[in-house]
């Protein structure tokens, strides 16, 4: 079992496989970055999966696919059936965009890929386009479409920005709502590369809305996950991400693995570790060795600050894309 330096069990590695993206969003790489990591610096498949068979031994057993865009990676289907072959019960998702998805869906359902987060921000057009600087809904919800066609768990991530899409978060709820799958609301994560114009909504607003045209009751967080869940009516779940709020850290299950194999113990800070060297040299061990000091440095809690939302917010240098959320 890995145990962190707080005492926080952790068994869920989040991988990025590229942090190149098909999507500008506004929170997340608004703009091309000014140098992408070279693809040489790359960890190849083989070399990523050398540190998650580490990582599984040791007791992760959920395992999700991040970017960038993940589905930009060529033969990412073969990448998951590693996975999924040495382990079958691993809890084995992704997070993607969507865009690539109509074509992929069931060659990822095929190597072993269990389910799917995607981000679905509006349900206007031009609102997406705002959001994406690019022409993405069509695609993006023929991709939803796909996924639940061939048989893929699907949940929704929404990021409500203050005058952009705030307005939609009861229209999002009942495009879920009809389709069985569950939303979860974000609070937009300050941080140095998104737009600076951006305004996120504060947990509280974000309720408020759905108050307008719903009755809602508290069920709480489910086991260590970020979401904590309410009921819709006395029916239909969703959840709310909140890391603004202080008690979001307690039960951190997670750390991260870059494409270029930098092992992140948190979200909001820079500080990592390389596993690149150990995995290029097949170096088990050592692999193991670094995955055990970045447990134990693990920081107790980020720093995006609670409560008043007119208050300026710390911001995170950690660029989204990179870590892949
Ligand atoms: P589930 O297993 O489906 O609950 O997945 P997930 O919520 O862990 O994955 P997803 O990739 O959908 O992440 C949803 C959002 O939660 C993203 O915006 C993440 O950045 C955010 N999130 C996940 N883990 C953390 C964390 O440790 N810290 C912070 N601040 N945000 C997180
Ligand atoms: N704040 C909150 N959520 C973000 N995401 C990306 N950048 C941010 C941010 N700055 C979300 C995306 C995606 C998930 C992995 O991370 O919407 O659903
Ligand atoms: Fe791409 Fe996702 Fe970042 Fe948007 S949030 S730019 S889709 S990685």
């Amino acid at each position: 079992m890995l145990i962190d330096g707080h005492g926080r069990t952790v068994n869920y590695l989040r991988v990025s496989v590229t942090e190149r993206c098909n999507f500008r969003c506004q929170y997340c790489m608004p703009e091309k970055p000014f140098s992408w990591v070279p693809r040489e610096n790359l960890l190849s498949f083989e070399e990523l999966f050398l540190f998650i068979k580490v990582a599984i031994d040791e007791g992760v057993n959920k395992i999700r696919i991040t970017g960038g865009e993940p589905l930009l990676r060529e033969n990412l289907d073969s990448f998951i059936r590693m996975i999924s072959e040495y382990k079958n019960d691993i809890d084995l998702a992704l997070t993607t965009n969507a865009y690539l998805l109509p074509e992929v869906a069931q060659k990822l359902k095929d190597a072993g890929l269990k389910r799917l987060n995607i981000s679905l921000d509006t349900l206007k057009p031009d609102v997406a386009y705002k959001i994406a600087q690019k022409d993405v809904l069509g695609k993006v919800l023929e991709g939803i479409d796909k996924a639940l066609e061939v048989g893929l768990k699907v949940k929704i991530n929404m990021v409500p920005l203050k005058g952009i899409n705030d307005s939609e978060i009861l229209d999002i709820i009942k495009y879920c709502r009809e389709r069985n799958i569950k939303v979860r609301f974000i609070e937009y994560m300050e941080n140095r590369h998104a737009s600076e114009s951006l305004r996120g909504m504060h947990g509280r607003e974000i309720l408020d809305k759905v108050k307008e045209g719903h009755t809602i009751r508290a069920l709480g967080r489910e086991g260590a996950s970020p979401s904590f869940n309410y009921l819709l009516d006395e029916k239909y779940e969703f959840g709310l991400i909140d890391p603004h709020k202080h008690d979001f850290c307690e039960s951190c299950n997670r750390i991260r693995l870059t494409a270029e194999g930098h092992l992140i113990p948190c979200l909001y800070f820079d500080e990592a570790m390389s596993i690149a060297e150990s995995v290029k040299k097949g170096d088990i061990e050592g692999a193991a060795k670094v995955l055990a000091t970045v447990l134990k440095d693990k920081p107790k809690e980020n720093r995006w600050s609670e409560d008043n939302p007119d208050e300026e917010k710390d911001v995170s240098t950690r660029a989204f894309y990179e870590t892949g959320g």
